[in-house]
């Protein structure tokens, strides 16, 4: 009851407040709309003064397509400065960048474009061998192309006959290119020459007669056909030596019209004997082959090994053991699908008349004038004709041999 009565003069004092309550919430948003509208007059104000400051700093100093209003670039000023309009402009820094670059852009010559990337990349095996299995497919070079030699080092340490090498590429830079792939346990202590510093490719675990071996020629090979000026591609050891100077070489791989994978049937128990059935139906006993593993090759074949997705896999799945994939893996595919362009010949030299796994090694006492001139001059079949130089390197010289090599090199093979 009581609550009762006192609601009326209860409800009448809260309706007194309430109302004054409303009027200065009125009140207040009146305020605040009034604020705010002078704010944004004053602001739009400023935008505006902006706006005509900044157009009229761009139109005296160069024409930016992508701000609207503007006049017909006529009269086009050089960017005199681009260092300038970036520190006035700051509201406009993001497409002032982007205006920038395609400036740039659009002074970056094919040359420019061409440009290999640095021998030391982030590019993992496979996409490392997709971007050198690119081809231009208009056939002519629309500029003067310097072809060069790829000289592809696989080894184990370091090239410790770099100093002879060294002597080799002497004068001749500009017509080479050299790429080394070396054990990654190697940790590259021992201080590198000018010729060979910074062109270690990044590399993997190789082990003697596995099949790792050749994932390292094809690392080798697509590492160099980045660079577009590679034509002949030469896999060459440590112990392995120029026969003759760089002019003969060059002239030599540069005028032939055929590749130099060694390829032959051989029918004994480390030929056709390590061929597994599995291979079938890509690969078939008979077109089995062997053959060295040092190659030399132009740039169409490089680019078709790097690229083959058919028969590497088969090597990788099935030779293993004591099958030897460098010694057949290339002699085999080259044979099924490139024999026309094969010599099926290697250009390095090497001894197997001694027998065993592995050809003779070269000590510094075995190095005479003579031995090194009889290897020069054997007789051999070159473009269709015979001529007397067959070898343009040899192996296997052991490391004792440099000093002696490096004295004898100008007298017999003239470098
Ligand atoms: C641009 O300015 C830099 C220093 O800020 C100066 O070195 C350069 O010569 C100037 N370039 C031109 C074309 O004036
Ligand atoms: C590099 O390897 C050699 C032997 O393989 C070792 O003696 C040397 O300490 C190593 N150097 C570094 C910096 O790891
Ligand atoms: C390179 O060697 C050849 C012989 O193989 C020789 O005729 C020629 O003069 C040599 N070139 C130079 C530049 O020494
Ligand atoms: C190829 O041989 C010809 C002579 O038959 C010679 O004139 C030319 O210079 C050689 N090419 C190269 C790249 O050495
Ligand atoms: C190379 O060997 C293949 C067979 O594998 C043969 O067809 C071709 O005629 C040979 N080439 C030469 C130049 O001997």
């Amino acid at each position: 009851m009581k609550g009762q009565n006192n609601q009326y003069p209860l409800n009448s004092v809260s309706k007194f407040f309430n109302a004054q309550f409303h009027f200065i919430q009125f009140l207040t948003y009146i305020l605040i709309l009034g604020f705010g509208i002078t704010i944004g007059v004053i602001f739009s104000f400023y935008l505006k003064d902006c706006n005509f400051s900044l157009q009229f700093t761009q139109l005296s100093l160069s024409s930016f397509p992508r701000t609207p209003p503007l006049p017909p670039p006529t009269a086009k000023p050089e960017i005199s400065n681009q260092s300038q309009p970036r520190t006035q402009i700051q509201a406009q820094t993001q497409i002032q960048t982007e205006t920038q670059m395609e400036t740039e852009n659009s002074h970056v010559g094919l040359k420019e474009f061409l440009k290999p990337p640095p021998v030391v990349h982030d590019m993992d095996d496979e996409e490392l061998l997709w971007r050198a299995s690119m081809t231009a497919k208009i056939p002519d070079y629309p500029f003067d192309r310097v072809p060069k030699v790829a000289f592809m080092f696989l080894t184990r340490g370091p090239v410790f006959l770099a100093p002879l090498w060294e002597q080799f590429f002497k004068g001749h830079e500009g017509f080479y290119s050299i790429y080394v792939h070396s054990n990654p346990s190697y940790n590259g202590s021992r201080p590198e020459s000018p010729v060979f510093k910074g062109r270690r490719i990044p590399s993997k675990e190789v082990e003697w007669g596995n099949v790792n071996m050749i994932e390292a020629e094809r690392r080798l090979l697509a590492n160099a056909l980045v660079d577009i000026s590679n034509q002949r591609f030469v896999l060459l050891s440590e112990s392995c030596i120029p026969l003759f100077n760089f002019s003969t070489i060059y002239t030599y791989l540069m005028n032939s019209t055929q590749n130099y994978v060694m390829a032959f049937d051989d029918p004994s128990s480390v030929g056709r004997g390590r061929y597994s059935i599995q291979m079938l139906p890509e690969i078939s006993l008979n077109q089995w082959r062997k053959g060295s593993q040092w190659f030399e090759m132009d740039r169409d074949l490089a680019l078709e090994v790097v690229s083959d997705r058919k028969y590497f896999p088969v090597f990788q799945d099935y030779c293993k053991g004591s099958c030897y994939a460098d010694e057949h893996y290339l002699p085999t595919y080259v044979s099924i699908k490139f024999w026309e362009g094969n010599s099926n010949r290697s250009l390095t030299w090497v001894d197997w008349s001694k027998g065993g796994p592995h050809p003779t090694k070269f000590l510094r006492s075995e190095i005479t004038v003579k031995f090194l001139e009889s290897l020069r001059d054997q007789k051999c079949e070159y473009n269709g004709d015979s001529i007397n130089v067959c070898f343009l390197f040899a192996r296997k010289f052991a490391p004792g041999s440099l000093s002696k090599l490096t004295k004898i090199a100008p007298m017999v093979m003239h470098f």
